[in-house]
């Protein structure tokens, strides 16, 4: 069966990656890791990518905001011919916290500026699905409708320190931690228009021991996500993950076929 070529972003030491990468080296997962990007050109992921012979590049994002910063209200020219503010708009409404305003309409236009980027860099190395390992960027519409047009075939997953919906956000374990929970985990998702609101591919959980600290807490998570990511991409590899509407005929849900059917000439 062809390798899957998997893309990776990271923000931060990569460990998600890593035991991506191991997966792939000992064949757990049919597939490899063909290109490592960030939006921080220091980020230890970037490092882990280059010791194992990985291409890496990094997105513009810091760049990109100072100059649309520069002259509020007049964006860089080199917004992208395709890229329409209103579609963006329009589908960015439907989430729970969007305000149309300037404010988020300049974000919309610096992420697709930067977007262009990212996706001329999975076109080159011809990425099949993109992982994102502790990312901490959103992708936009413009981005999400290039890369994934299908939803019933999504092609860009995410793994979230917590058991979503509970503790979406920037920081799931000092969330949880604070919330006083018994029980916490990690969740791997497709992509949707959303943060950390796409369809759920696989799910761990943990306990909180009563003799727990933060740091034991939060180290225990980690090494459940690197088992939960590889378990889901060894599914995603195989080709047997489905996506569909759920009861509710407008949430899309996975399913994960026991084997793969056989195809009928
Ligand atoms: C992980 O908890 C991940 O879920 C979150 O960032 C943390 C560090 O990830 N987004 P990594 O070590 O960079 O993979």
């Amino acid at each position: 069966m062809k390798k899957i070529r998997i893309g990776a972003l990271v923000s931060g030491g990569g460990t998600n990656l890593q035991a991506i990468m191991d997966a792939c080296a000992d064949g757990q997962i049919n597939g490899e890791v063909v290109c490592v990007g960030s939006d921080n050109a220091d980020a230890g992921g970037l490092e882990r990518a280059r010791k194992a012979r990985i291409p890496t590049f990094v997105l513009p994002y810091k760049a990109t905001i100072a100059l649309s910063k520069t002259s509020p209200g007049r964006i860089p020219l080199n917004i992208p011919i395709d890229f329409n503010i209103i579609d963006c708009v329009q589908k960015m409404l439907k989430q729970p916290n969007f305000k149309d305003a300037e404010e988020s309409r300049t974000k919309l236009v610096v992420r697709a500026i930067v977007e262009v980027e990212l996706f001329k860099n999975l076109e080159e190395f011809q990425v099949d699905v993109l992982v994102l390992a502790g990312f901490m960027k959103i992708l936009s519409p413009y981005f999400l409708d290039k890369f994934q047009p299908d939803p019933f075939h999504p092609r860009v997953m995410n793994i979230h320190p917590a058991l979503l919906p509970s503790f979406p956000g920037v920081d799931g374990y000092t969330d949880a931690w604070n919330y006083g929970v018994r029980v916490h985990g990690a969740t791997v998702h497709f992509l949707d228009y959303g943060e950390d609101t796409g369809p759920i591919i696989g799910q761990s959980h943990y306990e909180r021991d009563l003799l727990e600290t933060f740091a034991s807490f939060k180290e225990k998570g980690l090494g459940l996500e690197w088992d939960l990511y590889v378990k889901c991409l060894k599914f995603y590899c195989k080709d047997l993950l489905r996506v569909e509407f759920g009861p509710d005929g407008k949430r899309r849900i996975v399913t994960i076929l026991l084997h793969k059917p056989k195809v009928t000439t």
